[in-house]
């Protein structure tokens, strides 16, 4: 029996989670509104939020869950990826807490906690099953963009990833360039179920192996809204539900051609997306409908386990706290973190 709480605090959210037994019982996340108004996360406004909302964060979780204090067994925390005054809030936290308690503390890596959010059994969907090793998954956020091959659930080898900005910033950054706020994703998502995917034809570039690019399709995009708007000012409001679903399109494309090509080169038909951009939900319906094609078994997680969460950092905890792999009170977190 383990009743583990978990914390997150690598960016925008401050989040914490219980699970008992790899079942969750909550998982409360705050996300930052301050970083709006500037088209991205100020890492020194992010530090201070998250010094706010991490004390009513874990108590709310901890209420929901109906756990008090004393009866979690072990505290599992991000270590890194991710912005370092952020994750020290949420690593001191951790910390002072199983010191005081003299219970197990766990580090967890951000990017495979996103991979291990698809063994958190579902409450929603009766047909919930999680993956078989081995499987891909493509983890999608704002930092990282990533085919992972899982072969356990800490034995993961990447084997294509982004050379320059990551899938997630691919939608922020075309967010800003049409004038919507921060972060793109979502927005960018909702204009594009009004649109035509074909109505502008944006490059797809040319890079070998199973790695990604998007530098070339934000500038790209960037000339293409210049030029229209010196033939029409108001191009962007006539046709911004248009250029959402083509930019959408064209960000699928490049992820999924890439997918395909992974899972015919390692014969794998279990295919799992992660990350904040998993959430998107042309991206979820490309990946249903390559399946029927392909014979693929496809995973996305519940909603509230894709973007940041500390859901996905208690079930690594949890499979981490079987193994009984804990670290001492001398952890530091660290900005860049490898598998
Ligand atoms: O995983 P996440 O919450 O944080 C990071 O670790 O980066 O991912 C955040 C990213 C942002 O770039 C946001 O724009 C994107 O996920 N995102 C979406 C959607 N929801 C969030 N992108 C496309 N469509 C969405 N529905
Ligand atoms: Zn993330």
């Amino acid at each position: 029996m383990a009743t583990i709480l978990a914390i997150e605090s690598s960016c925008d959210e401050t989040s914490a989670a219980v699970c008992k037994d790899g079942k969750m019982l909550s998982n409360i996340i705050a996300t930052q509104q301050i970083h709006q108004k500037y088209g991205g996360v100020v890492p020194e406004l992010a530090s201070r939020a998250h010094q706010q909302h991490i004390i009513p964060v874990v108590e709310e979780a901890l209420s929901l869950a109906k756990v008090s204090k004393k009866d979690v067994d072990a505290v599992a925390f991000t270590r890194g990826p991710g912005l370092l005054g952020a994750l020290l809030v949420g690593t001191s936290f951790a910390k002072a807490f199983t010191l005081a308690r003299n219970i197990p503390l766990i580090e967890v890596n951000h990017m495979q906690a996103h991979i291990l959010a698809h063994f958190i059994p579902s409450d929603k969907d009766p047909e919930w099953e999680a993956p078989q090793f081995p499987f891909l998954c493509l983890t999608v956020s704002g930092g990282h963009t990533q085919i992972v091959l899982v072969k356990d659930y800490f034995d993961m080898e990447i084997v294509g990833q982004t050379m320059d900005d990551a899938a997630g910033e691919a939608f922020d950054k075309t967010a800003k360039i049409l004038d919507l706020p921060y972060p793109g994703g979502p927005l960018i998502d909702k204009y594009a179920k009004e649109g035509n995917p074909d109505a502008f034809k944006f490059p797809e570039p040319q890079i070998p192996g199973f790695d990604f690019s998007f530098s070339g399709l934000k500038t790209s995009i960037l000339y293409f809204i210049r030029d229209k708007q010196k033939e029409d000012p108001d191009f962007l409001q006539k046709n911004m539900a248009d250029v959402c679903a083509s930019v959408q399109n064209r960000i699928i494309t490049i992820l999924l051609s890439k997918v395909k090509k992974a899972a015919e080169e390692y014969k794998i038909k279990q295919i799992a997306i992660a990350g904040g951009v998993s959430a998107n939900s042309g991206l979820r319906a490309s990946l249903r409908a390559m399946s029927d094609t392909l014979g693929w078994k496809v995973f996305i997680p519940e909603f509230q386990y894709c973007t940041d969460n500390a859901g996905m950092i208690a079930i690594a905890g949890y499979h981490k706290y079987l193994k009984k792999d804990f670290v001492g009170q001398d952890v530091a977190p660290l900005a860049r973190m490898s598998f």
